[in-house]
């Protein structure tokens, strides 16, 4: 199977090599706009085939569409990521044009591929991705809530000292600092609510830690974050190209799931073969509802931007 990573820079080059490592597909294409960044991300990363030991190939090309003909699969994290202070939706004008001609150039040489949307702000431009691309619902899916949800697993497990491996525990909502919502009533220490350890106090800490995850790292590294983006970019690509049906909370087109339609949310699907299979129904509670009515809204207001 055949799957073309579009952007070259920090997620876009681990999300490819997280795909290449578990040879999740034969073939990547990592594609970049930059003259020869791609073909120098991917050689320095074919080179570490010897020592990790696999047989996937990738190849690097420069905005050359022809070269991704044939993919299953497309993961888009092209455009500029955010600097120190900057917030997610500040980026919406630049990764517009971006996404949509891209969007376009993946269709045009692979009509049935599945595309998985990480560039920011992820839940809008996954929205304009399905909106330019024609695809149908199913084929279009943003990567934002995954990414989220490893980083409250990240803090609950550090708050309990418990493998995250153990911890269940997702966010939903849009993928801004101020619009996740890390469902905490749901998260469970092997199958236990995490609740039944942590004081109210201790809670609200892990959810606020969690909604700035992305910005104390930008904060700290100085730009954005790539390990665990790409982690969590190919975690999807593997549940899409081996028929996983992982349940992931994942940004998808709602016409009425959870009280919303006509935008894209993060909410919890199984992913397989058909992109995002089915959204998964979940029981709120009337403040978690309200959060994510809330979430909707200033989604649908970045959405609006688009229009204007
Ligand atoms: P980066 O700057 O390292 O890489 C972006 C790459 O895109 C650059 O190599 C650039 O040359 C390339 N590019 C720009 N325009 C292009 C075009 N028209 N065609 C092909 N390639 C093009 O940025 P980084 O850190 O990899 O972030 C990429 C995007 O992903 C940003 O928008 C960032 O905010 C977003 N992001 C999203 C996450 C999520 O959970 N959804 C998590 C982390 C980052």
């Amino acid at each position: 199977m055949k799957v073309t990573v579009v952007g070259a820079g920090a997620v876009g080059a681990t999300t490819a090599d997280n795909l290449v490592r578990r040879s999740v597909a034969e073939e990547i294409i990592l594609l970049d706009i930059k003259e020869g960044f791609a073909e120098g991300k991917a050689q320095d990363i074919s080179q570490t085939a010897a020592l990790l030991g696999f047989d996937a190939k990738i190849k690097g090309v420069t905005n050359d569409y022809a070269q991704t003909a044939g993919s299953a699969v497309a993961v888009i994290t092209s455009g500029i990521p955010r600097k120190p202070g900057m917030t997610r939706e500040e980026l919406i004008g630049t990764n517009a044009n971006i996404v949509k001609s891209v969007v376009e150039n993946l269709v045009k040489h692979s009509p049935d591929i599945i595309i998985v949307i990480v560039s920011n702000p992820m839940d809008t431009m996954t929205y304009l991705a399905l909106k330019s691309s024609g695809l149908p619902k199913n084929r279009i899916i943003g990567m934002g809530g995954t990414l989220d949800s490893a980083r409250f697993k990240y803090q609950l497990s550090e708050k309990l000292n418990a493998s995250p491996a153990d911890l269940n525990a997702i966010v939903i909502g849009g993928h801004g600092d101020t619009t996740m919502i890390p469902l905490i009533q749901h998260a469970t220490w092997n199958s236990i609510p995490v609740s039944t350890f942590l004081t109210k106090e201790e809670q609200d800490d892990i959810v606020q830690k969690t909604m700035v995850g992305g910005a104390t790292l930008t904060a700290l590294i100085g730009t954005s974050a790539w390990y665990a983006p790409g982690a969590a970019s190919a975690a999807v690509v593997e549940s899409i190209v081996r028929d996983q049906n992982k349940l992931f909370t994942a940004s998808v087109y709602l016409e009425g799931e959870f009280g919303q339609e006509d935008i894209n949310l993060g909410v919890p699907v199984i992913i397989n073969k058909n992109g995002w299979d089915r959204i998964v129904p979940l029981e709120l509670s009337d403040e978690e509802s309200q959060k994510f009515n809330a979430s909707a809204e200033a989604v649908r207001n970045m959405n609006n931007v688009l229009k204007e």
